[in-house]
């Protein structure tokens, strides 16, 4: 009976379940090769780490000259990245794997690089670079965990929405603080 099969099946996962019990979230039925996945979340880990950085410093550097709400955007946004560096430290230990926080290399297992940027639309500029390239690097990692980690894509679903929501702030912003330069709007107001 396909009932019986299924209970037979239910008491092999619980075997299963038991007999590797120290090995914490990761189970038998792990279809990913978990080595790689640890590390693509600690480049993404090192990235959003990198994105804090980039945004407190232009937090700080923007008091004075904020044209836009700017500096509320920054600090947001840095609030926001480090709660994606949180997230992803969690996934990387339930998988068995230690978050990479090492100064050394940093920017080097970062895809998104730490540009300083001089006065405020330079700041945003390179800021709405660093999103669309966070945005391109998670669309690549859920290609590639697919079905095989089903919670790490979800995370890396809630994380790409939320970088697409900070290319859009910095968008609106540059916009806002120079109406000439996008897409041809020459709107004023
Ligand atoms: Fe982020
Ligand atoms: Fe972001």
């Amino acid at each position: 009976m396909a009932k019986g099969a299924f209970v037979n099946n239910l008491q092999e996962i619980r075997k299963r379940a038991r007999k590797h019990i120290q090995e914490g979230a990761v189970t038998e039925g792990y279809r990913a090769n978990r080595e790689v996945v640890i590390k693509i979340l600690n480049e993404a880990l090192a990235t959003e780490i990198v994105c804090v950085l980039r945004y407190k410093r232009h937090f700080y550097m923007a008091q004075g000259i904020d044209a836009a709400n700017a500096t509320q955007e920054f600090l947001q946004h840095a609030t926001e990245e480090q709660a994606h560096a949180d997230e992803i430290s969690l996934r990387i230990t339930q998988l068995g794997g230690e978050p990479n926080y090492s100064p050394v290399g940093l920017a080097d297992r970062s895809h998104s690089e730490y540009v300083e940027g001089n006065g405020l639309i330079e700041m945003i500029q390179e800021d709405l670079i660093a999103e669309r390239i966070a945005i391109d690097s998670y669309t690549e990692m859920i290609r590639y965990v697919g079905e095989d980690d089903v919670t790490t894509r979800r995370m890396l679903e809630s994380i790409l929405a939320s970088e697409e929501e900070h290319a859009n702030d910095m968008a609106t912003l540059l916009e806002k603080m120079n109406p000439s330069l996008p897409k041809g709007k020459t709107s004023s107001n």
